[in-house]
């Protein structure tokens, strides 16, 4: 009998276990000349094959901020199906700064090992694995969504694990109903922040995270900071433009000064506090789009562009892709200023295939945009930032693949279950 050699089902690299390995990618696109969205976008040395990512959720499942066998299966259900970017949920960088009891956090070292069982397996799919570092400011200490009653927030008590007489924040000014009192922050509680993100973002190095984002929005604790109305301090950390977003200049140089030069970094903000209406002065979009300027200087590479959660009056009523716009708006003036080195994320109900195409699609002309890059035109965003329609269809990436025609590379072990041609899915 002559020996036909077979063809091997190849091990992932560098994998402690057998899977086979995924080359290219689930989500690279197949067909030729496929959309912006499924063209690849490099960012420092990390290369994504597609412009969907997962936005950072909070599960509410953590074990003393330990991540789960929970949240492998969770956030691996995205990855391997092609999500390019899969972003952890808000991990606090000090234990007063978790949500609930329950939250995610990266203050420990005991905290790398479930973290890393993630990144070892996002990597064995070659797919990359983001961690969102947080501090919940004077958010911090309550409970679980789905335990609340007609949705206002109730105090986790220390009976239940929280830490109420431990809330601290930019001023003592609640932030509503059912939440602590705050203390004003010291400037040693000042320091112990910035020193828990820079020791953080060296856990989550460590960890082989690929990306870290950190979070200035959805009013906790840098989100406060660069409020007018929840910060009244009187120190170099209130008042001016300049001194309330001191707190996050300070965290994204700790952050990016223990972060390999080649790795990533973004920001997430609230574009606005949606407080125009109702306050003389507040976060908005301008506010947003001075900051954004600064940003590229910092090393930070990306602005992950949200809204809201900074006041329980925040006059805003959420549509489908209600938040793309501002994210046009800041793209636009960072390119009208000559500032070409900020990406823009665009998050927000971003639920329809045509919407995500069209989004980072450059050029498309919809009256938003009226100048031009060299390549004629420009697009709202760089990448578009999914969180919801990802819990309802973890295979969001290759459905909008086939809704928009384009051939991608499915899991291996998956490909005899593409979708049928005409079907309606
Ligand atoms: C269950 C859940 C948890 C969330 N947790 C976070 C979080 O940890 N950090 C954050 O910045 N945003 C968080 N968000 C907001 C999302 O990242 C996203 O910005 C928002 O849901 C809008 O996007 P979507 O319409 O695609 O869901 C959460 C949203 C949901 C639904």
């Amino acid at each position: 009998m002559g020996s036909v050699s077979a063809p091997r089902n190849e091990p992932a690299p560098n994998t402690p276990y057998f899977t086979p390995i995924q080359n290219p990618p689930a989500g690279t696109a197949l067909s030729e000349n496929p959309p912006t969205l499924f063209t690849p976008l490099k960012i420092r040395d990390v290369t994504f094959q597609n412009r969907i990512w997962v936005a950072p959720m909070c599960m509410y499942s953590a074990d003393n901020g330990h991540l789960t066998d929970f949240h492998l299966i969770h956030l691996s259900a995205f990855a391997y199906r092609g999500a390019s970017l899969t972003i952890i949920e808000a991990a606090s960088v000090l234990p007063n700064g978790r949500i609930s009891p329950e939250d995610a956090g990266l203050w420990s070292d005991s905290q790398i090992a479930p973290i890393q069982r993630i990144s070892t397996f996002l990597h064995s799919q070659n797919q990359k694995l983001g961690i969102q570092l947080a501090h919940a400011g004077r958010k911090a200490s309550t409970c679980a969504p789905w335990l609340l009653e007609r949705g206002k927030a109730i105090t986790a008590t220390e009976e239940v694990g929280g830490w109420p007489d431990d809330v601290m924040g930019a001023s003592a000014i609640r932030w509503g109903e059912g939440y602590a009192v705050p203390r004003e922050m010291s400037r040693s509680d000042i320091q112990g922040v910035v020193e828990g993100f820079r020791e953080a973002a060296r856990r989550a190095v460590q960890a082989g995270v690929d990306v870290i984002e950190i979070h200035g929005a959805h009013g906790y604790l840098i989100s406060s900071f660069l409020s007018p109305i929840s910060n009244r301090r009187t120190d170099e950390y209130g008042g001016s433009f300049e001194n309330r977003i001191r707190l996050l200049v300070d965290v994204v140089k700790a952050v990016r000064e223990v972060i390999p030069e080649g790795m990533p970094l973004l920001v997430r903000v609230s574009s606005t506090e949606w407080m125009e209406k109702q306050a003389q002065e507040s976060w908005d979009v301008e506010s947003t789009i001075r900051l954004a300027k600064l940003l590229p200087g910092l090393g930070v590479d990306l602005l992950d562009v949200s809204s809201g959660g900074n006041n329980e009056k925040q006059a805003v009523t959420p549509f489908n892709n209600y938040q793309v716009g501002i994210a046009g708006r800041i793209r636009e003036e960072l390119y009208k200023a000559g500032i070409k080195d900020l990406l823009i994320g665009a998050v927000g109900m971003i639920t329809e295939a045509e919407a995500a195409k069209e989004i980072v699609e450059k050029g498309k002309g919809d009256g938003l945009v009226e100048i031009e890059d060299e390549n004629g035109g420009i697009a709202k965003a760089d990448v578009v930032l999914v969180a919801r329609q990802f819990l309802r269809e973890p295979e969001w990436v290759l459905r909008v693949a086939y809704r928009l025609g384009i051939k991608v590379q499915w899991p291996s072990q998956y490909d005899r279950g593409r979708f049928v041609k005409g079907s309606k899915i």
